[in-house]
């Protein structure tokens, strides 16, 4: 079975088949005739509502809820809303089709790059070669499966593709490589602020699974991340002392700032502004992208009016 082509599939009355992905669990509404589904096939930037006016046969996504799927659909338009009917569907049997195939994702070359940049300046600007061979270790620590690397940094907001947490990681490290430069009295605690930025969001490889929820993401990514960090403490102590490795700690519970642990140091306070910066900044870009009339709407602020934006 190969990948639908969603947008191609689209087109009235075309039977397609092949494999689909759906991201969320889809929701069932009552009809004249009987409940029906309606959901989103997804694959990578084409989202795609899906329809199945029957219940023996949406029976198969409510049994075994969001996945890849093996489907038979037909492109539909109604009121100038084009949509697919789902004839058949069925958890998918192809082994060489997965989730990870649908989703967006950065290429591993390009956040490696990006990585190895960020590296050298803050090299340049005082990072310890001790502290790179920690953060090499942990972030290829066998546990973390190599997810550091490839998982999301959110499941719906900024940088919500594969590699989005590595990403989102190597861009708070340049910022942290202007605040360096911009407040040299930093530089005395730059290997503290490089490694804790590296770690702050690591906990995610815990709270998310390949940008789905995973099943005990309510104990959050600050807790996971401080638990999976205690396995390093002898050798963070070790070469750093015990304040360098409380310090991380509050780094790691208070990063969210006023939406979760309020900090309680001023690394916390610091990365939590970089943080702050980074992913909203994204989101604000991610959100223009993809509006239909070119503003955007802030929960705290109304709409915003656009900013015009070139390609990547
Ligand atoms: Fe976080
Ligand atoms: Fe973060």
């Amino acid at each position: 079975m190969s990948i639908i082509d969603l947008r191609a599939a689209l087109e009235p009355n075309k039977i397609s088949q092949g494999s689909v992905f759906i991201n969320d669990i889809p929701i069932i509404r009552t009809g004249k005739r009987s409940d029906f589904m309606i959901g989103n096939f997804v694959y990578k930037d084409q989202q795609v509502e899906f329809r199945i006016w029957e219940p023996n046969i949406f029976k198969a996504v409510t049994d075994n809820g969001p996945g890849v799927y093996d489907a038979e659909v037909i492109g539909n338009s109604f009121n100038d809303k084009v949509y697919l009917t789902v004839r058949s569907i069925a958890p998918s049997l192809s082994d060489n089709i997965k989730k990870s195939d649908f989703l967006m994702s950065i290429p591993p070359i390009i956040l490696e790059a990006n990585w190895q940049r960020v590296r050298e300046r803050l090299s340049e600007l005082g990072v310890s070669d001790k502290c790179w061979s920690l953060i090499d270790d942990v972030i290829n620590d066998p546990e973390l499966d190599g997810r550091f690397q490839t998982e999301g940094a959110a499941i719906r907001y900024h940088d919500n593709i594969i590699g989005g947490l590595m990403h989102h990681t190597t861009k708070m490290l340049r910022i942290l490589s202007s605040l360096l430069e911009n407040n040299p009295e930093l530089l005395a605690s730059s290997d503290l602020l490089c490694f804790s930025i590296v770690v702050h969001d690591i906990g995610k490889v815990f709270e998310y699974d390949n940008l789905e929820v995973a099943p005990y993401w309510y104990s959050s990514h600050r807790v996971r991340g401080i638990e999976f960090l205690t396995k390093y403490a002898e050798r963070v102590v070790e070469n750093y002392g015990e304040e360098f490795y409380r310090q991380v700690q509050s780094v790691i519970a208070g990063h969210h700032g006023e939406y979760g642990d309020r900090p309680t140091t001023v690394a916390a306070a610091i990365v939590h502004y970089i943080d702050t910066m980074e992913s909203q900044v994204t989101r604000l870009i991610q959100e223009l992208q993809t509006s239909e009339d070119g503003r955007i709407y802030d929960r705290d602020w109304g709409f915003l009016h656009g900013l015009r934006l070139g390609d990547k």
